[in-house]
């Protein structure tokens, strides 16, 4: 079946933002691989927080968010995953959190938590696990700033595309465009070559990618313009 990429003639390849997930960088050189996605022209620097419980991997902290809040001008999109999101709001506002995204699984307040995120002077995000059905973001969807479908279940980097994510993107862009919203539509896990031009057919409007871009086979900014080369492909498929 042919996909149906109606709502992309609106959307620029240019509009399309790209979030390198710092996860897959070396951490021993931090600072320089969050400027140098920086001057490859990303849109956010995408930071995974885990706390051992939401996920088993524990990441790092407000610590770390503000050491790379300190390494770009780019806005940080803080993925939160850890249990009780909300214990955690203050501290990421602190350290320069742009966005927070807090998952739908990981608090019975999911209201309030996107309340008190702009309380704190950041925007909200809400991020569902792959086995979470869109439907159950409606109710939040007019109080969020940006939406995360994962195509992976959350804790790890390099895991495969979960192809079921796709049809997750189309409800979640119809669900968006039904109630006239401009909540950005953000897809997490698995991102690559293959997997981001049908992501963005899709409806996303954000492409999370860790190793697709921090990894041993090219610069990182090599990376970059191959991933947004990618995407115009699929934007423009008769040029
Ligand atoms: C996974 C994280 C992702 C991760 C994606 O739990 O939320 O942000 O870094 O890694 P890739 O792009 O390698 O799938
Ligand atoms: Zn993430």
């Amino acid at each position: 079946m042919t996909p149906d990429t109606s709502h992309v003639a609106r959307r620029t390849p240019h509009a399309i933002k790209l979030a390198p997930s710092i996860l897959a960088a070396d951490y021993a050189r931090l600072g320089e691989q969050v400027a140098a996605a920086a001057s490859a022209g990303v849109d956010y620097i995408h930071c995974d927080v885990m706390d051992g419980h939401f996920v088993p991997p524990i990441t790092f902290g407000p610590l770390i968010l503000e050491a790379v809040r300190r390494a770009s001008r780019v806005p940080l999109d803080v993925h939160m995953m850890v249990e009780r999101p909300e214990q955690y709001v203050e501290d990421v506002a602190r350290a320069g959190g742009t966005v927070f995204t807090a998952h739908l699984e990981a608090t019975r307040h999911i209201h309030r938590v996107v309340q008190m995120v702009k309380a704190a002077g950041m925007r909200a995000g809400v991020a569902v696990n792959p086995g979470t059905p869109v439907a159950a973001l409606e109710a939040i969807l007019p109080d969020a700033d940006l939406v995360l479908v994962m195509s992976v279940n959350p804790g790890w980097g390099g895991q495969p595309f979960i192809e079921a994510a796709l049809e997750k993107l189309r409800e979640a862009r119809a669900l968006i465009d039904r109630l006239g919203l401009s909540t950005e539509l953000e897809v997490d896990g698995g991102i690559a070559e293959r997997t981001a031009a049908r992501a963005v057919a899709a409806g996303a409007d954000v492409l999370v990618a860790g190793s697709a871009i921090f990894n041993d086979r090219e610069s990182i900014a090599d990376a970059v313009v191959r991933l947004r080369r990618s995407i115009r492909e699929v934007d423009a498929p008769t040029a």
